[in-house]
Formats: structure tokens, sequence, C-alpha cells
């Protein structure tokens, strides 16, 4: 047997200083349906997806939530772990640009480009945008100078940095896409690209010594690597680029990013330059997804609008949520993302056109020969035109997955199994029942158990947990996943299988009473949107304040505290002496972090037992109540041990 063709699918590696949301979910939805197919078609995939770890904006999140960069990343990659389990994603490997792996590519790159004389040193001077951790041209500017993408102010910066050398190589990609027309995709960012690169590029500031929380430039710790050109690396990284040349070899020359149309310019321009520069083949294509918006609103933080993928998949399924993104909107343009309008699909696409053909089918195998398929007499004309059907459908979706069109491959599904359901308009197998026609009978539930059957097969990239549904109540062995397209053709089916009527697949949302959850919902009081009002305590006098005596101390000894996942035994110094202060913080520090720490101490608190150690005072500590960060209060000069504070 041949060896099978590879296929190497990608999503953007995602920013760990946000919680995910539904625009990440679309991506990694799209991709895993993709690699899913190819699977089916006999592909040997590798799909990755990850997160992207370094760089100012999570250097600077993780300071506003009183972590290092590192247990920000720790915390947070746990969300995005968490919700490709939920939402079924089937990647093969999931990068971290904080692992090693990644950090030795990078480093041995750097080293590779620099010995190559396409990195120099030099100074960069220009308008910055933090938020995006990019450098905008006065050209691109917004009003009052604020970034074009995020509309935030910019920073005027000014830097020593390595370049890379784009320029030089900008001829060569402009060749490179003239020769391959799918290298973008769609058509229309292809042009896009194409005319961008017809502009000309400029060399490529790729280092920072304005941050400590990068990959450090290979012999000069001065520098860190700049985030976007460490993150791009991470395909190459996950490919086996230094450490596995079988794997690169063989993955690489299929390889295909899919991105938001947020990030084309570093995926269609730089990284390719990167490439070209490493002597290395651009990707076969990179495609280019449109952005979701919300009830007709940009999604924002600050619009308290952004939808949680969680949310949706444990209200509505997995699959429902699934479907609805891939089949809403054209893959490549703009949509909006509504509950009404998901809702609408799950009652008319999902339980009407799927769910009813399944019950229907299966109920009449039941009632008229006592759940067993079967044998089938000569079949009819109409027989022969949706045999025909099934044929078109394959290569239709075929066809329109070659190009991301999800939704059209989708809609080519729902008119097959559309055409199921007009069958049975046209067949009326309830009168050749009373008719005592069996042999018809026997021919019309053969032709819909098929059409169920591949639309099982086609439904699996999209909906897996629904197709091994219907999978195992048409009472198939094994699992649609692991069919192949050729293992499951019209007609194939075995003789006498015995169906497993199961529960309904999609129950109807009555929309009365889900509007009803709706507005209650809205009219309760959203407690994680607005910030309620701060209550004070009521007021005291000066003289109470004075009787509670606050002294600077220095933590001089970090103990553990067995079985307290809270607790701390801090021993605390106080200049005049020490003592032991069993504290609540041991979530928010390492003990290197306290150790020699100065504090402000409650002195004459009465002592307390925690967890069976006594306590001898209090240390102050400011957070925000939501157990995400703590800031311990320190004195900001240095000022003896003991001091009082008043
Ligand atoms: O850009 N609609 O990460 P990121 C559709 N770390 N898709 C959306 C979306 C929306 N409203 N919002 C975000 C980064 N996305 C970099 C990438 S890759 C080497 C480094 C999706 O966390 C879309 O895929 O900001 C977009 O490209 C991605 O999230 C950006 O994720
Ligand atoms: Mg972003």
């Amino acid at each position: 047997m041949n060896e099978r063709s590879s296929y190497y699918l990608t999503t953007p590696i995602y920013y760990v200083n946000d919680i995910p949301h539904i625009g990440h979910a679309y991506t990694t939805i799209a991709a895993d349906a993709m690699c899913r197919y190819k699977r089916m078609r006999g592909y040997d995939v590798f799909f990755l997806t990850g997160t992207d770890e370094h760089g100012q904006k999570i250097q600077q999140s993780a300071a506003a939530k009183g972590l290092t960069p590192r247990e920000l990343a720790d915390r947070t990659v746990v969300n995005f772990q968490e919700l490709w389990k939920a939402l079924d994603i089937s990647n093969d490997d999931f990068i971290r640009t904080t692992e090693e792996r990644h950090h030795r590519t990078v480093q041995a790159i750097f080293k590779k480009l620099m010995d190559q004389g396409d990195i120099y040193k030099g100074k960069y001077e220009g308008w910055y945008c933090v938020p995006c951790e990019t450098y905008v041209p006065e050209s691109a500017m917004g009003e009052d100078r604020t970034c074009p993408d995020c509309k935030r102010p910019l920073q005027m910066m000014e830097e020593e940095s390595y370049f890379f050398k784009a320029s030089k190589y900008t001829g060569m990609l402009l060749d490179y896409y003239r020769k391959n027309l799918k290298g973008v995709m769609p058509k229309s960012r292809y042009n896009e690209i194409v005319s961008f690169l017809e502009g000309g590029v400029r060399d490529q500031s790729i280092s920072r010594t304005t941050l400590k929380w990068g990959i450090p430039v290979p012999g000069d710790d001065a520098h860190v690597v700049y985030v976007w050109f460490d993150a791009l690396i991470n395909y190459v990284t996950a490919c086996g680029y230094l450490d596995d040349r079988v794997k690169f070899e063989k993955f690489w020359p299929e390889a295909r990013h899919l991105v938001g149309k947020d990030i084309i310019r570093f995926h269609c321009v730089i990284w390719p330059i990167m490439l070209l520069a490493l002597g290395v083949a651009p990707p076969v294509s990179v495609f280019a997804h449109g952005w979701w918006t919300v009830e007709g609103e940009k999604m924002s933080k600050s619009r308290g609008n952004v939808v949680d993928p969680f949310d949706m998949a444990a209200r509505y399924g997995t699959d429902p949520f699934r479907y609805f993104l891939l089949r809403e909107v054209p893959f490549g343009l703009d949509g909006d993302f509504s509950e009404a309008a998901l809702v609408g699909r799950i009652n008319s696409d999902l339980a009407n056109d799927l769910g009813n053909l399944l019950n229907r089918t299966l109920q009449m195998v039941d009632n008229f020969f006592g759940g067993t398929l079967p044998p089938v007499e000569k079949a009819g004309p109409l027989e022969e035109e949706i045999a025909r059907l099934a044929d078109e459908t394959l290569a239709e979706v075929d066809a329109r997955m070659e190009d991301f069109a999800f939704d059209e491959a989708l809609k080519a599904i729902w008119a097959f199994v559309s055409r199921g359901n007009k069958y049975i308009d046209e067949t009326m197998p309830w009168t050749l029942a009373r008719e005592e026609k069996g042999a018809e009978l026997g021919v019309v539930l053969n032709t819909l158990y098929d059409v169920l059957r591949l639309s099982a097969m086609l439904l699996a990239p999209f909906m897996p947990g629904t197709a091994a549904r219907m999978w195992d109540q048409l009472g198939l062995s094994g699992a649609p996943a692991d069919m192949r397209y050729e293992d499951v053709k019209w007609g194939g089916r075995e003789p006498g299988v015995k169906v497993r009527k199961g529960k309904v697949l999609f129950p109807r949302i009555d929309l009365a009473e889900w509007r009803k959850a709706r507005e209650a919902e809205s009219k309760a009081p959203a407690p994680a949107k607005e910030q309620p009002a701060i209550e004070h305590e009521p007021t005291v006098g000066i003289d109470a304040f004075r009787a509670i005596e606050l002294r600077v101390a220095q933590i001089v000894e970090v103990g553990e505290i067995k079985k307290s996942k809270k607790l701390y035994r801090l021993t605390v110094d106080l200049g005049y002496e020490r003592r032991t202060i069993v504290s609540g913080i041991k979530e928010f520090f390492t003990p290197e972090e306290l150790l020699n720490k100065r504090i402000i101490v409650v002195v004459n608190l009465q002592p307390a037992t925690l967890c069976g150690v006594e306590s001898n005072g209090m240390l102050l500590a400011a957070g925000d109540g939501t157990h995400t960060a703590l800031s311990l209060l320190t004195p900001d000069r240095d000022i003896p041990l003991g001091s009082r504070v008043s």
C-alpha cells in the first residue's frame, strides 16, 4: 500500500492573558472539522493548537493580577485546554511557547539568521501599541495617535533592536504567490496581500529591551525576542524542525494555517519571509476567516458582551454550537452571533430535518419489521435518483472542503437529508404498510437507512458526538470517525441489521419558554458585569483606629502547614522581637516571593490558632476579593523594622 498522504493544519496560538471566547472557539472548531474530515479521507493528519505566552501583554496583565507571567500562563492555559475537551477538539499536539522545545527552536533560528547576515542590530523609534504588541506607522495611525486595530492610544518608544532583513525577501515572496494562487485564501485576501507586498516590506524589529518576559536573544541577554517572531516559530517547533527531521519532512510540505483576518500580515508576509530566509518552503496556504460580532455589536470586554463558549456548549450542546458556527456564515466573511439564531437552527435544521428523519425511519423499522432492516428487493428510478444524489453529495462535500467552505459542505449534506424527508412524503410508507406492500416498504426503509448512514458519515467531522449517536441507533458497529469514505458506500449496508432507536437527537426548544427564561435572566442582576458600589463600614473615631497597632516587619522564614492549601507559617522580624504569623496567602505567593519581604503587621491582634498553629498577628494585603489577585502592603522606602504605622 502507498504511504498515506500527510496533512498539517494549525490554529493561531492564543494569548493567555484572556479567557477563551467564541472567536477562539470558531477557528479551533473549523480546524477540527477539517482535520477530522481529512482523517476520514485517509490522510495522516497532524493538527496543532496551543498558546502564545510571552510578551508585554502577558507581562502587564500578570502584574495587574499580582502574578508572575509564568503563573498567569499556567493558570489560563488550562481554560483553553479544558475548552478544547468540552468542544471535542481532536488536536494531536498542544504547544506552549514557554516550553523548552520552543525556546531552543527560536534561539536556533535566530542564531542561524544572524550567522547568515539576515539579522542586524539597529535602533528603533516609533509609535507602539502595547495591547497589539506592534509598532504602527504614521500612515496607518488613527486620529489622535491611536492604534488602527484596537483604537487605544499609542506610545512613543525608542530602543536598540535587532532587525530582520525582511525587505531582502519581498520579491521572492511575491514570485512565490504569483505561482501559488492558493497561498493565501480566500481570493480577496490573496489580492490584498499581493498588493501589500508590491508596496514593499520594511526590515522588521524583532527584539525588545523594554521587557523581560520572553526568550533571550542568543548571546545578548539584554534583548528578548519580539513576541510575534517567537510565536510564529511555534508552527515549525511542533512539527519537529529541530528535533525530528522525519516528522518535519513529512508534514511541513503540507502545512496550512487557519487564522482570523486580524493576523494575516504576520502569517502571509512576515512568516513566509522568515521561512524563505531559512530555506524552508512557505506554507501551502493560509486561510483567513472573518470576525464575529455579537447581536450586531463588536465583541469586547468593556461592552460586556463576550460570548463564553463553555456556556454555549453547556446550554445548547457541543454539536449544535459547532454546527451553528460553521453553518451560519460563509467561511471567510464576517458574521453575527445571536442565541436566537442558534436556537432557530437547532429547531429547524437539527430537530426538524435531521432528527426527524432518523426518528421517523427507525420508528418505521420498529413498527413494520420489529426493528430489523428487511432485505432489499429491486430499487426503482426514485431510489436510483437518490443514490445518484448520494454520489453527488460526496463529491460536493469534497470540493467544498478543499476550499474551506464549511457552510457549503453543510448545505450539501442538508440537501441530501431533506431529500430523505421528501422521499418519505413521496412514497408514503404508512400507506404501503396499510396496503401490506411489504416488498416496496422494504425498499423505502433501506433507502432511508442509507441516507442516514451516509449522512452520519458526512456529518462526523462537524458533529462528532451526533454522528456517533446516529451510528449507534442505526445499529452499526465501530464509530463513524474511524470510517473512511470508501467504507461507507451507498447500498453497502449489512442485511438484517438491527436498529436501536434511542433518545431523540435534538429536542425542540420551546420558543416561548426560551424567551421567558432569557428575559428572566436579563432582568436578574448580572453580578460579574457591573461592579457593585462599594459599601463602606460604619465610621470610626481616630482613637479606635489608633487602638490598632501596626508595625513594619520582615518575613524571615516561610513554612508549610501540613494539610493546608491556603496557609503559610511565617516568622516575622519586628526588630525588637520575632513572632509567628499564620497567613492565608499560599495560593498567591511562592515562599521565595515572600522571603525577606518587608510588610505591615497588626501586632496587637488577639492570638488565634489556625490548623494547630498559634498566630500572633496579621499581615496587611490588598485584594479584589476574586481570589485571583493579592498584593502585600510594603513600606516604600527603607525604614527600621518595628517602626509604627499611623
Ligand atoms: O492574535 N471572530 O492571539 P489571540 C472570529 N497570539 N475570530 C476571532 C475573534 C472574533 N471576534 N476574535 C479572535 C493572537 N478570534 C496571537 C496569534 S499565532 C502565531 C499568534 C480568533 O488570542 C481568530 O482566529 O488574540 C484570531 O486570529 C485569533 O482568535 C487571535 O487570538
Ligand atoms: Mg487578539
